[in-house]
């Protein structure tokens, strides 16, 4: 076969081309896989080698060349916008338009944030990273105190002064923030905790806590009761059972734990999202969070009137809450970046 005349005549006729459609039927005949160039291909496997070799460079370069004037044409005719209207097919359907996602804890946040405001409730944060003064001793927690196992803690460098690790809850805000307002006041603070454990379904090694502070006159254990069956109620939109069971933490006396408790759903009423198969969410009591009455000693430390103020402190745990609203019975899927998991939300 001619090459040279398949590269003559090809360049010839792409010269003339001044659409889409005429420039793809060009495509076809000379660079499609039954073209001229792709057949004599074939052919050259009969070919010694010798043979094969010499003919096999010349028909590359001819490719090559052919793709080139392809690639050239087609730039042309995309900026003449006139000839690629011919190529506009308005029987298409439209292009899906790609919904970015709230990721599941941001919607949570957000929910029980807005809650506690609907109350009165101020949101304040703080840092990530605290002393060892914060996180454990202004909260009763001395060294060698044992509740400071319930804590494994992720610890930092350190200079002489201060001992510095990632907080592994938000209550070393209670004291933060005591040290700097007076009462009465009721704030919550949002934020991330670590904690120096073994990754499972129900432990992560980052999570998230929202810590509540209120103090006043007359503030008792009742007060938080009523609020924490309010924002319960709102979070999830039926009904919710509550229950406290007495618990220990060093800064509140006394100390309790809140438990959930969520109604099935009648059979035929779908949840929200798939539950997951052999999810014990309904029907179960669930604990949710820390609290109890903020411990005088606290309040000694901040120089506040023991006798004149009172207060209830709690920590709720945000990924608790997103798992029984959501279904989601492991809390590796909320930091997994799974575009699958976050997609349904
Ligand atoms: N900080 C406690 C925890 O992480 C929870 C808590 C907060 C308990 C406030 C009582 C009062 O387990």
């Amino acid at each position: 076969m001619d090459l040279e005349q398949l590269k003559k005549e090809a360049k010839n006729s792409i010269s003339l081309i001044k659409n889409a459609l005429d420039l793809e039927q060009w495509r076809i005949k000379y660079l499609g896989r039954k073209s001229v160039l792709s057949l004599f291909f074939n052919s050259l496997t009969k070919l010694p080698l010798i043979e094969k070799k010499k003919q096999g460079q010349k028909a590359n370069e001819i490719r090559q060349i052919l793709s080139s004037l392809y690639d050239g044409a087609k730039k042309n005719i995309e900026n003449d916008f006139s000839s690629s209207l011919d190529f506009i097919d308005i029987t298409q359907p439209g292009k899906k338009i790609h919904y970015g996602h709230l990721h599941p804890l941001t919607l949570t946040l957000s929910d029980i944030t807005n809650s506690f405001q609907k109350m009165g409730f101020s949101i304040i944060e703080g840092p990530e990273i605290e002393t060892e003064y914060y996180n454990f001793d202004a909260l009763n927690i001395p060294a060698g105190h044992p509740a400071r196992e319930m804590f494994d803690t992720l610890w930092l460098r350190s200079n002489n002064k201060d001992k510095f690790l990632l907080r592994t809850h938000t209550s070393p805000m209670q004291v933060h923030f005591m040290e700097t307002n007076q009462p009465p006041f009721r704030i919550i603070v949002p934020g991330k905790c670590f904690r120096y454990e073994a990754t499972d379904a129900s432990h992560e090694i980052q999570f998230h806590q929202i810590e509540g502070l209120m103090v006043g006159e007359n503030i008792s254990l009742s007060n938080f009761k009523a609020i924490i069956e309010e924002v319960v109620k709102d979070i999830f939109k039926q009904k919710v059972l509550i229950r406290f069971r007495p618990s220990y933490f060093p800064f509140v006396a006394p100390g309790v734990e809140v438990d959930i408790k969520i109604k099935s759903k009648a059979k035929n009423q779908k949840p929200a999202l798939r539950k997951i198969e052999g999810s014990k969410i309904e029907d179960e009591w669930l604990e949710i969070m820390g609290a109890g009455m903020v411990h005088p000693d606290l309040f000694k430390r901040v120089g506040y009137e023991t006798n004149r103020w009172q207060g209830f402190a709690f920590g709720l745990g945000v990924e608790r809450i997103a798992m029984i609203k959501y279904h989601i019975d492991d809390i590796r899927l909320f930091f997994s970046s799974d575009i699958r998991f976050l997609e349904q939300f």
